[in-house]
Formats: C-alpha cells, sequence, structure tokens
C-alpha cells in the first residue's frame, strides 16, 4: 500500500536498527480518513472469505481493526491485556510473552464475543516476532471459531513473525513489510518477495 509507505518514510522515526516509532499514525495518533483507507484494503483482501467477526488486541489494533469491521459490516473484538474481574471460566484466555517490552502478558476475550459459529479476521499494527498474533490464534482455537487469515499494517519483515505464521499455515496480508531499518534507513520488502 504506497500511501502507508509513504507515511512510514515521512512520519515514521527510526529508533534503532530494529525499532521504528510509528506513533504519528497508528500509535499514538491516529488519522480517522487514513486509518479508514487501511480498513478498506484489509477488506478487500479478505473479501469472499466468509469473516463474521474481527479480532484484535488492545490497544494500538484497535484503530485498523475497527475500520475494518466498518468496511466488512462486522463487529470487531478486541483482547484485553488486563486482567479482568470477570470469572476466569467465562474467558478464552493465552500467554503472551513480548520479546519487544519483555514482559508476559495474559490476554483474554470473553467467551459471550467468540464461539464456533466465527470464521475470524485477525488485525494487528505491527507484526514483529509473531507472538501476539499466535495468541490470538489460541484464543480462537478455544473458541472452536474459523481463522481466515491475519492483515497487520506494518510487518517487520526482518524479524520472524510471518515464519512463525507460516509454519501455522495461516494466511498472512501486510500492508507495508519493512525489509531494514539499517543505519537509520527504512527499506520495503517488493510483493516478489513477500509472495515467496
Ligand atoms: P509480536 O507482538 O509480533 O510478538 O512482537 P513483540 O512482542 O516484539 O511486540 C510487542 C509490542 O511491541 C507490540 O505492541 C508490537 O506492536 C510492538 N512493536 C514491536 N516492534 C515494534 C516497532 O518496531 N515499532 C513499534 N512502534 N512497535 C513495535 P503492543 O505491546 O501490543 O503495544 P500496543 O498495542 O499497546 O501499542
Amino acid at each position: 500500500m504506497n500511501s502507508l509507505k509513504q507515511k512510514i518514510l515521512t512520519e515514521g522515526k527510526v529508533l534503532s536498527d530494529s525499532v521504528i516509532k510509528v506513533d504519528a499514525f497508528l500509535n499514538h495518533q491516529v488519522d480517522p480518513t487514513f486509518m479508514q483507507l487501511i480498513g478498506e484494503e484489509f477488506s478487500k483482501r479478505f473479501t469472499g472469505s466468509g469473516i463474521t467477526k474481527v479480532l484484535t488486541l488492545e490497544s494500538s489494533g484497535i484503530a485498523p481493526a475497527v475500520m475494518t469491521g466498518l468496511s466488512l459490516g462486522v463487529p470487531v473484538v478486541f483482547a484485553r491485556k488486563h486482567k479482568s474481574l470477570t470469572l476466569h471460566e467465562q474467558l478464552y484466555s493465552a500467554e503472551v510473552y513480548s520479546y519487544t517490552k519483555q514482559e508476559a502478558n495474559d490476554i483474554a476475550v470473553s467467551k459471550d464475543y467468540l464461539d464456533d459459529h466465527d470464521r475470524v479476521l485477525i488485525i494487528d499494527d505491527i507484526l514483529a516476532n509473531g507472538q501476539a498474533a499466535l495468541g490470538m490464534v489460541n484464543i480462537i482455537d478455544q473458541s472452536g471459531a474459523a481463522l481466515e487469515g491475519i492483515g497487520v499494517v506494518i510487518e517487520k519483515g526482518f524479524q520472524e513473525g510471518r515464519e512463525v505464521l507460516r509454519k501455522h499455515d495461516i494466511r498472512v496480508e501486510s500492508l507495508a513489510a519493512i525489509e531494514s531499518l539499517s543505519d537509520g534507513q527504512v527499506t520495503f520488502q517488493t510483493k516478489e518477495v513477500l509472495s515467496q
């Protein structure tokens, strides 16, 4: 998605060889009109998959997920990271370890909002090591729902997320795949590399 790549180049800040700050449009401030385009692009890519629900993880996944749900005309559920007061038996839960933050979080979704009639599209902001996505896949498995695929706004192609998900035979669509952040420069993978 060229407009997204442009935004990454002009508004992203490379913090190191492995981390890019995208607070300006994804992790802190959101441009709703641009986010709507992102939702429409995901919707287009997953048209015909019979999706009944979009699942994401709070907090930065919510904006692209809501816009995707709007475009597909389906509800959006966001997994929560913090312990709920609700009884554990009423939740699907999974542990997610973040290599970036070096901490483990329990994520949870109420059984009221996901079941074996659902066909689910996972949407997330950034795919790095794939652990957040795997946690959501685990929750979908517990619910008996079908997973149709995963859409991520930005894929860090030099980390293992895509490979981890490919081993689970999961369709992954990223709108911008970063090949490298070396020397303060962002370079993107080409479509050809992505589809290999
Ligand atoms: P994973 O989710 O793919 O396993 O990756 P990882 O554990 O490494 O990432 C943990 C958190 O850090 C995620 O956000 C992820 O989006 C974010 N992250 C990873 N690499 C980068 C990066 O280069 N730039 C930015 N801006 N974020 C990165 P999170 O904990 O879910 O945070 P949030 O949704 O509350 O914002």
